[in-house]
C-alpha cells in the first residue's frame, strides 16, 4: 500500500471530455474526501481546449456537484483538493506537448513533495491511443524512474482481433505488461466482485456449479437508453463490440472459471483465459445458430415515445448496425460441456438491468402427483444493477389442505443489508491502479482471445448485406427472433 511518503501524479489525456467530468474526477474526489487517496498527489488534465487551471477547477467543482457520490463537506475540503488540479492545454498528437508536460510535471512535483510515481490515463477517443503511447515513449515519459509509471487504457480496446493485437503491440513497445491497465468498469462494480466471493468463499455452491446441476446460464445487460448523442460512434461499434466483447465476456469468465489459486492478478487472469480458450468456435457458415442481431424501432420507453435506431441523429437510414444481440456459447471443458451460456445485450429495452441467471436442472423424478411435470427448477439470480443482490428460487408448499407447490424466493439486497452507498466502480479501479493491483483489469491476451471468439460473428454479419435485420419495438424485451432462438433449446429468456 502506498503511504503518505509516496507521492503520485495522474495525467489525464482528453480531460475536457465526458468521462473525466462524469466519472474520473468525481471518483478521485470521493477517494480524497474519504481519505483513501494517497497523498501528496497531483492531477494534470490535458486536452486541446484552451482553459486556465482556475477554469478547469471551476468545471470540476460543477462535475462533482452534478455527478459526485461524495460531496465536499465544506468548501475548504474542495479547495484543498482543487489545489492539486492543473490544466495543460495541448494536442495529444503533438510530441512538443510531451516535452512541455515533462517539464511541467517535474516542476509541480518538486513543489508538491518531490519526484512522484506517475499514472497516464487515456480518456480520449481510442483513435488517439497509438499517438499518445508513441509520444509517451519518445519523450521518455513511459520509463519508470525512481518510482512506478503506469498507463490506463479505456475501452473499446480495438475494433477487431487485428486492431486489438496492433494496440497491444504498440503498448508493449514502450510499456511492460505490468505497467498496462486495460479498464473495464464492470469489474469494479461491487456486485461483480461479490460474484467471486459468492463462488469462492462459500462451500455450498461449488458442488452444484457444473454440468450435472446447471441446465443453462443467461447473462443479460439491458439498457433503456438509445444511442443518445453518440449515433456516429455507435454506427461503427454496435452491441457486440460495445457490450459483449468486454462486459459480458468478463462476466461469463467469472461465472465459468475454475477457482484461481489466490485472488491475485496472474492466477485470476490465467483462469479467465482458460475459459475463453475452451469456448467452442462459432461456425461462420451457421451464424444463425449462435447469434441473433436486431435494431430497435420506434416505441415507448418509460412512458415516452422514442424514435427508432435508423431515425437517430448520426445513424444511416439503411444502417445494419445491431442495437441488440443474443449469443449462445458453449464451453468445451469438463465442468461445462453442453451447458449453453446465453449472452444478451441491448439498447431501448424494457428495463435497465444487468443480471446473471443460473438455471438449475429439474428434479430427476417428481413424487407429488398434482405436479407430474414438476415445478419451476431452482434459479440463482445475481443482480448486478440496479437492486444489487442475489436471489435463489425454491419450490415450497402453498399453505392449504392440498399438496400444492409454488415458488418462493430467498432474496438478499445489498443496499438493505449493508446500507449506505457502495463506492463507484471507478473509485475502486483507480485505487487498484495506484496500488499496482491488476486483478480487476483485462490482460492483453484476454482481450485478443475475446475478439477471436466474436470474430466469426462479426465477419458473418459484415458479409451478409441483404437479409433484413429484425426490428424490436423500443421498450420491449427484444425481437421475437431472439425468443425463438432460445426456445429451440427448450428454454426462455428470464426478463428482469
Ligand atoms: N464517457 C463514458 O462514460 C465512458 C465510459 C466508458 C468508456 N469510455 C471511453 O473513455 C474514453 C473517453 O470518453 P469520453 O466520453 O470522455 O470521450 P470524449 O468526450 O468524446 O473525448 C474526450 C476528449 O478527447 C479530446 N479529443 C476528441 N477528439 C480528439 C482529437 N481528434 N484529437 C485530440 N483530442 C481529441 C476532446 O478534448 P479536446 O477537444 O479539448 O482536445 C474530448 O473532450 C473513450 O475511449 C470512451 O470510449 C467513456
Amino acid at each position: 500500500m502506498p503511504s503518505a511518503d509516496e507521492p503520485f501524479s495522474l495525467v489525464i489525456f482528453g480531460a475536457s471530455g465526458d468521462l473525466t467530468r462524469r466519472k474520473l474526477v468525481p471518483a478521485l474526489f470521493a477517494l480524497y474526501a474519504t481519505r483513501t487517496l494517497p497523498e501528496p498527489f497531483t492531477i494534470v488534465a490535458v486536452a486541446r481546449t484552451e482553459m486556465s487551471h482556475e477554469e478547469f477547477r471551476r468545471r470540476m467543482r460543477e462535475a462533482v456537484r452534478d455527478h459526485g457520490r461524495v460531496q465536499p463537506p465544506s468548501e475548504y475540503v474542495w479547495e484543498r483538493f482543487a489545489q492539486a488540479l492543473y490544466y495543460l492545454p495541448g494536442d495529444p498528437k503533438d510530441l512538443a506537448l510531451y516535452t512541455e508536460l515533462k517539464a511541467f510535471l517535474s516542476d509541480v512535483e518538486q513543489r508538491r513533495g518531490g519526484p512522484a510515481n506517475r499514472l497516464f490515463y487515456c480518456a480520449t477517443p481510442p483513435s488517439l491511443y497509438d499517438d499518445i503511447v508513441e509520444n509517451l515513449g519518445n519523450s521518455g515519459l513511459a520509463q519508470s524512474r525512481n518510482g512506478w509509471t503506469r498507463i490506463v487504457v479505456e475501452k473499446p480496446f480495438g475494433h477487431d482481433v487485428e486492431s486489438a493485437r496492433a494496440l497491444n503491440r504498440q503498448l508493449r513497445r514502450y510499456f511492460g505488461e505490468d505497467q498496462i491497465y486495460r479498464i473495464d468498469h464492470y469489474l469494479g462494480k461491487e456486485t461483480v466482485q461479490n460474484l467471486l466471493v459468492l463462488r469462492f468463499a462459500n462451500q455450498i455452491f461449488e458442488p452444484l456449479w457444473n454440468r450435472n446441476h446447471v441446465a443453462h446460464v443467461q447473462i443479460t445487460v439491458a439498457e433503456t437508453i438509445g444511442v443518445e448523442t453518440r449515433g456516429a460512434y455507435y454506427e461503427e461499434a454496435g452491441a457486440l463490440r460495445d457490450m459483449v466483447q468486454n462486459h459480458l465476456l468478463q462476466l461469463l469468465c467469472l461465472i465459468a472459471m475454475e477457482p484461481p489459486v489466490t485472488f491475485d492478478a496472474a492466477p485470476v487472469h490465467d483462469e479467465k483465459n482458460k475459459v475463453l480458450a475452451a469456448i467452442h468456435p462459432v461456425a461462420l457458415d451457421h451464424i444463425d445458430e449462435a447469434a441473433v442481431r436486431a435494431q430497435y424501432g420506434p416505441g415507448f420507453v418509460e412512458g415516452r415515445p422514442v424514435v427508432g435506431y435508423r431515425q437517430e441523429k448520426g445513424v444511416a437510414p439503411d444502417s445494419r448496425t445491431e442495437t441488440y444481440v443474443a449469443l449462445k456459447l458453449l464451453i468445451d471443458n469438463w465442468r461445462w460441456a453442453s451447458v449453453p451460456f446465453y449472452l444478451r445485450a441491448g439498447k431501448r429495452l424494457a428495463k435497465r438491468a444487468s443480471e446473471i441467471a443460473i438455471q438449475f436442472r429439474r428434479t430427476p423424478h417428481m413424487i407429488f402427483r398434482r405436479h407430474p411435470d414438476g415445478v419451476e427448477p431452482n434459479m440463482l439470480l445475481i443482480r448486478i444493477q440496479p437492486d444489487e443482490g442475489l436471489a435463489l428460487t425454491l419450490a415450497a408448499k402453498v399453505p392449504g389442505p392440498d399438496l400444492k407447490l409454488g415458488v418462493v424466493k430467498l432474496d438478499f439486497k445489498y443496499g438493505e443489508v449493508f446500507g449506505g452507498q457502495s463506492p463507484e466502480a471507478y473509485e475502486r479501479l483507480l485505487l487498484d491502479v495506484i496500488h499496482g493491483d491488476a486483478t480487476l483489469f483485462a490482460r492483453g491476451d484476454w482481450v485478443e482471445l475475446a475478439w477471436q471468439i466474436l470474430d466469426p460473428v462479426l465477419r458473418a454479419w459484415a458479409r451478409d448485406t441483404t437479409s433484413p435485420i429484425p426490428v424490436y419495438e423500443a421498450g420491449s424485451w427484444g425481437p421475437p427472433e431472439a425468443d425463438a432462438f432460445i426456445a429451440r433449446d427448450g428454454f426462455r429468456w428470464r426478463n428482469p
